[in-house]
């Protein structure tokens, strides 16, 4: 595996493509097998396989983790070798915004609900260095995860309004035995805030059992949610949210084939989310 930590050295490295396919996973890295799983359909894909690590501050707000946010980049180029990825880019902390950075993108409405109203500017950070990115690697695909759900909304609506040439896909929540979507904050979870996490993926569990068992009311559906939710104390919910796709707005009647049910928590300071899908992301 070829690894490039500058600019410079990604463009010359990525040169020598012709015709190759390139797809493309987009991390901050700390790999686990949620990541993995994008690479390795990408290397099923593609010709070539680049993979970037990069951890955002501009995606991330003043009192958030950027600082404390898990890094091991011994580990995650021994986990992508693994994955036959071909090129890894990880530009060092201030490559991609050098003195004088001044262009950022936000893809509006969008950036403003769910994990938008309460992370305000997170999604501008995200679009913006994806949309540097794409133009740096010039991707045929580019695989994200279901995980961050609105995540993938966002980038498939910046790629649809500025006309990118690259196919966004999504890819299913890979989660730990116990249910937790894999990420890589759980590693800040102490034991018995692990536990708490879990009731996360069981509110989502009886909201999907409610559906199958035709309760299609928003409202029911998120009463249920909250009442999972607040089952433990160490757990307080940021949002439950049941809205219509691909534009995220609240809708009072679940429509089996077009919705996303999602949901935000804290424990401790440890903030998660998770989610379930109601048809798919790709309208
Ligand atoms: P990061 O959190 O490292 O995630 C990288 C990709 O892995 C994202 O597309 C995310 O949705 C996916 N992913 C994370 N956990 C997953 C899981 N349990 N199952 C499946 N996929 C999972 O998301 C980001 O980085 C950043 O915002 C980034 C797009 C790199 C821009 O900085």
């Amino acid at each position: 595996m070829k690894i490039c930590r500058s600019i410079e050295s990604l463009a010359e490295a990525l040169a020598e493509r012709g015709q190759r396919r390139v797809g493309f996973v987009p991390t901050m890295g700390f790999l686990h097998a949620g990541h993995l799983s994008l690479v390795k359909q990408c290397r099923e894909d593609n010709d070539l396989a680049v993979v970037s690590i990069y951890v955002n501050p501009a995606q991330f707000g003043r009192n958030e983790d950027l600082d404390r946010y898990p890094r091991d980049p011994q580990r995650d180029i021994a986990l992508l070798e693994n994955e036959r990825t071909d090129l890894l880019f990880l530009p060092d902390s201030g490559a991609m915004y050098p003195p004088g950075y001044a262009t950022y993108v936000s893809v509006e409405g969008l950036d403003a609900v769910l994990c938008g109203a309460s992370r305000p500017g997170h999604f501008r950070g995200v679009a913006t260095v994806v949309l540097q990115l794409f133009n740096l690697v010039r991707p045929q695909r580019a695989y994200f995860g279901q995980k961050d759900a609105q995540q993938a909304i966002v980038i498939r609506r910046l790629v649809r309004d500025l006309h990118l040439p690259v196919q966004v896909i999504v890819m299913p929540i890979v989660r730990d035995s116990d249910g937790l979507a894999l990420s890589s904050r759980n590693v800040y979870l102490a034991p018995a805030e692990r536990l708490a996490a879990l009731h996360l993926p069981q509110a989502l569990q009886r909201a999907d059992a409610l559906v199958r068992s035709g309760v299609l009311d928003s409202r029911a559906i998120r009463t249920a949610m909250r009442n999972e939710l607040e089952r433990d104390p160490l757990l307080a919910s940021e949002y439950i949210a049941i809205v219509g796709l691909p534009d995220l707005l609240e809708t009072p009647v679940v429509d089996l084939n077009n919705t996303l049910i999602a949901a935000a928590v804290r424990v401790g300071r440890t903030r998660l989310i998770d989610n379930l899908l109601l048809g798919d992301l790709s309208c």
